[in-house]
């Protein structure tokens, strides 16, 4: 399927900004008069974020590698073929807190599930969708659990069971973003998370102009 829109992701450590940095570029784009979707994963649609609540839940801690994986696409299986798909068909720009990209650097390496299995399941639930370009908000494992964890003591809520994960969990899927990131680098640009918010967001919309 040929995207009309754009499909535009963010991607980055827990704690890194991304959300927020979302945010501002859909306020910006809709400032410009563009329509724009903004959703999130895991979660979106209703059903998709009942599929979320499961998977960050920290209580769900015998969630299997396996599980997980396929709980993460049926997700976005569902954000696809509810949102993500009809709006581009539209020419509408979506905007998305996450996508397959995380699942290739959590569970692919994280986990150790592999980049074959991820594929698998990205060419069943995706339907050829991909990015059109991909922010990888940068800050390291070190940086990014203190911020999750402060972020958890600051605002107490149940979806830490990715946060709870260790060090070289965390540690595996930042080398994995930067691995995504030498190999596809047309799509996928690296913005330097550890500066200001307003000068993440300056370095956001140099890239994001010359897309839109
Ligand atoms: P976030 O909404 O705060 O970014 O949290 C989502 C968590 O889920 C985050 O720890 C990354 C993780 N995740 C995966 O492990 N695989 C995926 O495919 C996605 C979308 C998220």
């Amino acid at each position: 399927m040929t995207n009309r829109g754009r499909f535009i992701t963010f991607e980055g450590m827990d704690g890194s900004g991304k959300t927020t940095q979302m945010r501002r570029l859909a306020e910006r784009l809709r400032g410009m008069g563009r329509t724009v979707i903004e959703t999130v994963e895991p979660g979106g649609p209703p059903i998709a974020m009942k599929i979320r609540r499961i998977l960050l839940d920290a209580a769900n801690q015998e969630l299997s590698p396996v599980t997980e994986v396929l709980l993460y696409f049926a997700s976005r299986a569902q954000n696809v073929d509810e949102w993500i798909a009809p709006a581009l068909g539209r020419g509408e720009i979506v905007l998305s807190d996450r996508f397959t990209d995380s699942s290739l650097v959590y569970q692919g390496f994280g986990r150790g599930l592999g980049a074959e299995t991820v594929a698998a399941l990205e060419a069943i639930a995706c339907r050829g969708i991909k990015p059109d370009l991909t922010l990888l908000v940068d800050i390291d494992a070190e940086a990014s659990l203190a911020r999750a964890r402060a972020r958890n003591v600051a605002e107490p809520h149940c979806e830490t069971r990715m946060d709870d994960q260790s060090i070289e969990f965390h540690r595996r899927v930042y080398e994995a973003y930067h691995a995504l990131a030498a190999r596809e680098p047309d799509r996928v640009k690296i913005v330097n998370g550890r500066t200001g918010i307003d000068a993440i967001e300056r370095e956001v919309w140099s890239i994001v102009a010359h897309y839109v």
